[in-house]
């Protein structure tokens, strides 16, 4: 073979490792409404930044015959590239070849860049589309899935991690990304189970449909399981890109500050009298974020899930910040066993990461019942407790109505280290409600009095003066846990002067192998 004939099979093997498992299955792919592994990765990336990894890889396996079919690449497409100029590793897996199913050198292949990843200190995007283990290797492509799960383990808190799934995932094809950061599922052709329908039916019988069993929108509002749901493929890419904004590149660096020409005094009256005068009726906390973050723009993560809290990503005079706030109008915005691990898990995100967190408050307090005490709200909500407490990243709060009981604790009070603490003339801080105190405090001069309506009129005097005397916010502003009570429609320029004063923040938490969260 000549050197000329050399660089024709060069170029000859890459088309035929392009083509993945054949044009037939490329069309069947389209057919069904989905990009190949590598048109995702072209769309995900800069134009033209893509450096492939290990194309002429191959499997080893001989088992079932499996010698005689072998595709360039084995089923996995591995490299580096950037986006929005910012350097990140990406895995895009080919449903093409074997169902996209994991073997060991698929497994290596994954492996190699994600170690990259972490030395260089950029983040993994991972584009699942698999049936899992590759059933013909048996215990070598278990070996494989668990040696993924171990860098995802080691890279947590290090390097961001995003999982698409755009696809049927199955087995270690949905443990991997439970271990990351982020999941992007797309609507009618990703699902995401510990094993598909037809495993289900034979080992227990029951019969389900994909969307049913693991659907997107079944793991965005039931199971929590994934992050964000987009009407199609190029929606969750373009999703992605744009979480990458909000993000640093590693647990060492900040997050990339945007250039700003919001006003920071932007004044904004409407929040004057967001707050209704009956403490009972409910309002949109998402209002409030919208009127004080940068241009409006608030990429909300778990939107469908424990919707009594809302998280996302904001940024305040460019610099981005979580946000965590309570819902008043979903649940009273009550704290429950869902809306605690939800917002938990983001916390200590933000904190892993070096993002402010900003609390918005307005929360009646722990949802009480024997749903909850069965489900084990007390271990749930000491996670929230547990996340906010270990943070060490700028923590500013703000009051908007409620602050009750053990919510006003755990909401990013002063007490677990919050930095600023703000509360609107409209917060309420107190032990509980005045119906609550009144009930437990006065029930026995209540049941003195016979006459129904003077009942009525002394119970509503009673909880009138137990508001006016406990449920403002002055009580905790005189002991310092409040540091100022602001004027709303100037809680965007007082929001910007905490962040600026905090950006040298140093906390630390005592030397420890690691803290025991209450799982
Ligand atoms: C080898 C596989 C495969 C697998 C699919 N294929 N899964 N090959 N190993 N795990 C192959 C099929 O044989 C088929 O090949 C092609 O991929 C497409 O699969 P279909 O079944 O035709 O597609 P579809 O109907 O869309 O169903 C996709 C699916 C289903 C839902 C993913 O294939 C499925 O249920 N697969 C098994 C999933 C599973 O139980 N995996 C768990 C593995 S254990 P041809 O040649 O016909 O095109 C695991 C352990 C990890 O991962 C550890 C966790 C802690």
């Amino acid at each position: 073979m000549n050197n000329q004939d050399k660089v024709k099979q060069l170029i000859d093997l890459r088309v035929e490792a392009k083509l993945g498992g054949g044009q037939k299955r490329i069309d069947t792919q389209h057919e069904k409404g989905k990009m190949t592994a590598r048109e995702r990765i072209e769309l995900l990336l800069d134009e033209g930044s893509f450096e492939e990894f290990d194309m002429f890889v191959s499997h080893r396996c001989t088992n079932f015959g499996m010698e005689k079919t072998k595709f360039l690449g084995d089923g996995v497409v591995t490299g580096y590239g950037t986006i929005d100029g910012r350097l990140v590793y990406v895995f895009s897996q080919d449903f093409t070849v074997f169902g996209g199913s994991l073997s060991e050198t698929f497994a290596s292949k994954i492996c190699k860049v994600m170690d990259a990843a972490t030395k260089m200190g950029a983040p993994v995007i991972g584009i699942n589309d698999s049936g899992g283990a590759r059933i013909q290797e048996g215990v070598t492509s278990l070996a494989g899935y668990a040696e993924i799960f171990q860098r995802n383990i080691m890279a947590s808190g290090v390097v961001p991690q995003i999982s698409a799934i755009f696809g049927p995932c199955a087995g270690g094809a949905v443990y991997s990304p439970a271990l990351t950061d982020f999941i992007v599922m797309s609507k009618g052709s990703s699902y995401m189970f510990v094993t598909g329908p037809k495993v289900v039916k034979t080992v227990t019988g029951e019969v389900v449909t994909d969307e049913q069993l693991g659907g997107a929108m079944v793991h965005a509002s039931k199971s929590g399981v994934t992050h964000f749901v987009a009407d199609d493929e190029q929606e969750g890419i373009a999703l992605i890109r744009k979480l990458l904004s909000y993000l640093p590149q590693n647990n060492l660096e900040e997050a990339p500050l945007a250039l700003c020409d919001d006003p920071i005094n932007r004044l904004e009256d409407s929040l004057n009298d967001i707050i209704p005068d009956n403490p009972n009726k409910p309002y949109d906390v998402k209002d409030v974020i919208h009127a004080i973050v940068d241009y409006g723009e608030f990429m909300e993560v778990h939107r469908y899930y424990a919707p009594n809290i809302v998280i996302g990503f904001a940024r305040f005079n460019g610099i981005s910040v979580g946000i965590v706030a309570n819902q008043p109008a979903y649940l009273a915005g009550v704290l429950d066993i869902n809306a605690s691990r939800k917002a938990a898990r983001f916390v200590r995100f933000c904190d892993a990461f070096n993002i402010p967190i900003i609390t918005l408050e307005d929360v009646p307090g722990f949802l009480p019942g024997t749903a909850q005490e069965y489900g084990g709200i007390i271990t749930h909500g000491a996670k929230l407790l547990f996340a906010y407490g270990e943070a060490t990243v700028p923590k500013i709060t703000v009051i908007l109505r409620k602050a009750y009981g053990g919510a006003y604790c755990v909401m990013s009070s002063k007490h677990l280290r919050g930095d600023i603490n703000y509360a609107w003339p409209t917060a309420e801080i107190a032990v509980m409600g005045p119906k609550g105190a009144i009930e437990v405090l006065m029930s026995k001069d209540i049941k003195k009095i016979e006459d129904p309506a003077e009942k009525a009129a002394f119970v509503a005097n009673a909880e009138e003066e137990y508001k006016n005397e406990f449920a403002n916010p002055y009580n905790a502003a005189r002991y310092g846990y409040i540091d100022d009570v602001i004027e709303p429609r100037n809680t965007r320029f007082r929001i910007i002067r905490a962040l600026q004063a905090l950006a040298t923040k140093k906390d630390v938490n005592p030397p420890k192998k690691h803290g025991n969260l209450p799982l």
